[in-house]
């Protein structure tokens, strides 16, 4: 039967059905949070700026330093600024040496782009100091310090080292110098040595006797992870290039892969701890060379040129993914530069446990070009600048 006139007149759209409104209701919520976060993200990068202004005015009580107002190894400049003067729990040391770290680079390149995002500078970097460890002499303490006292010969990090002085806390990453040890070699511990102590003592936490393999054995991190892994009583596998193999020797290693003629991960051999300071590897060869109860401990890789959004990060966070599947432990570990580990560091260097490896030496005014140098991811040992 036909359906009359009044029936059709009276006819309602439909509701939508609750399934499409929910649909509808989600996309625009995600398009409007999409367009918020682009927005916030354009606004953030533009107005991204930093204190290079303080730098226009000629300082007071000059002294020399490294400054770079955007990123780019293109970008820094040796400069006079305003020298520090220490606050009551800081001590002025006037720096004699410094040394290169691949954590410079990073800043300089604010790379991974990631960096930028989480605090770095997204457009212009924020801190304009650059470097980290030193080594010198005390000048002046604050009223408040009694663990040093003015011509104390210590060691430490301190962000913005590529200077005539820096202003550490007393009770941060400063330690007292052996008298046996150079300015030279005292700057090159901070970053690189503490890193190998603490990854192969509280991660991989190494047992004497225990087999313990270092993955990139010839660089800053690798020259200090063979003699300390050593220390601990291991049996120590390096891993180098073959101009390496001599010195990682002469650092106490009981055996050397020289990585151009063999891939360690298609040996036989099983490792308690494997220190992994390349990255080269994936994950799961990696694990194919521990014991059942093995560490992997991860603390960089990625060259300068391929760091990307996240560079190594990224392998870190799929560490944390892929150790929940397997037996061993494996993750990434970042060092935590503190006054007791120095100390730590001190006495073996004092005892002739450990002797920092100099690759090279360059001036403050050569930083660029040691950080160019230490770019290409060939160092043997550490490169250190000398300050004047
Ligand atoms: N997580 C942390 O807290 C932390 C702290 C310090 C450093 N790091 C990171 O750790 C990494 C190492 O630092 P570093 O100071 O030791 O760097 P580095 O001084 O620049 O070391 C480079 C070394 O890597 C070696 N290498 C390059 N390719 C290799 C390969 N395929 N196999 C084995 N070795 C290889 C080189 O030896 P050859 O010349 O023989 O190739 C060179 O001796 C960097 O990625 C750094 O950013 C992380």
């Amino acid at each position: 039967m036909g359906r009359s006139e009044f029936e059709i007149m009276n006819d309602k759209p439909k509701a939508p059905r609750p399934r499409k409104r929910w649909r509808r209701v989600l996309k625009w919520t995600l398009g409007t949070l999409f367009l918020a976060l682009v927005l916030w993200g354009f606004i953030a990068y533009w107005t991204s700026t930093n204190d290079c202004d303080r730098y226009a005015t000629t300082p007071a009580n000059p002294m020399k330093a490294v400054v770079y107002c955007d990123y780019g190894i293109a970008n820094l400049k040796l400069q006079e600024i305003e020298k520090p003067a220490p606050a009551d729990d800081q001590i002025l040391v006037r720096v004699r040496a410094a040394s290169i770290n691949p954590y410079d680079w990073h800043f300089v390149e604010g790379t991974p782009y990631v960096m930028r995002a989480m605090g770095v500078g997204l457009r212009k970097p924020k801190d304009t100091r650059l470097g980290v460890d030193f080594a010198g002499t005390v000048e002046a303490v604050g009223k408040n310090v009694t663990q040093f006292k003015p011509g104390d010969e210590v060691f430490g990090g301190r962000g913005g080292a590529f200077a005539q002085y820096v202003c550490p806390r007393a009770t941060r990453a400063v330690a007292l110098k052996p008298a046996n040890v150079s300015f030279e070699e005292a700057a090159s511990v901070n970053i690189a040595a503490i890193t190998a102590l603490q990854a192969l003592r509280d991660k991989g936490k190494v047992q004497p006797g225990q087999k313990v393999l270092i993955n990139g054995a010839s660089g800053g991190v690798g020259t200090f992870a063979v003699q300390i892994a050593k220390s601990l009583g291991g049996d120590v596998t390096g891993v180098c290039s073959t101009r390496n193999v001599d010195l990682v020797k002469s650092l106490g290693a009981d055996h050397v892969i020289d990585y151009t003629k063999e891939d360690f991960t298609k040996s036989a051999e099983r490792y308690d701890v494997m220190l992994d300071n390349v990255g080269n590897h994936s994950l799961s060869e990696c694990k194919g060379v521990l014991t059942p109860t093995g560490k992997y401990v991860l603390i960089g890789g990625g060259g300068a040129g391929d760091q990307g959004f996240l560079g190594g990060l990224g392998k870190a966070l799929w560490a944390m993914v892929f150790s929940k599947f397997v037996n061993q432990q494996m993750g990434m570990m970042m060092a935590d530069a503190n006054q007791k580990d120095l100390t730590v560091l001190a006495d073996m260097m004092q005892s002739g446990k450990l002797k920092p490896v100099i690759d090279r030496t360059y001036k403050l005014e050569q930083v660029p070009d040691a950080i160019r140098y230490v770019e290409q991811g060939h160092a043997r040992g550490k490169v250190v600048i000398t300050v004047e």
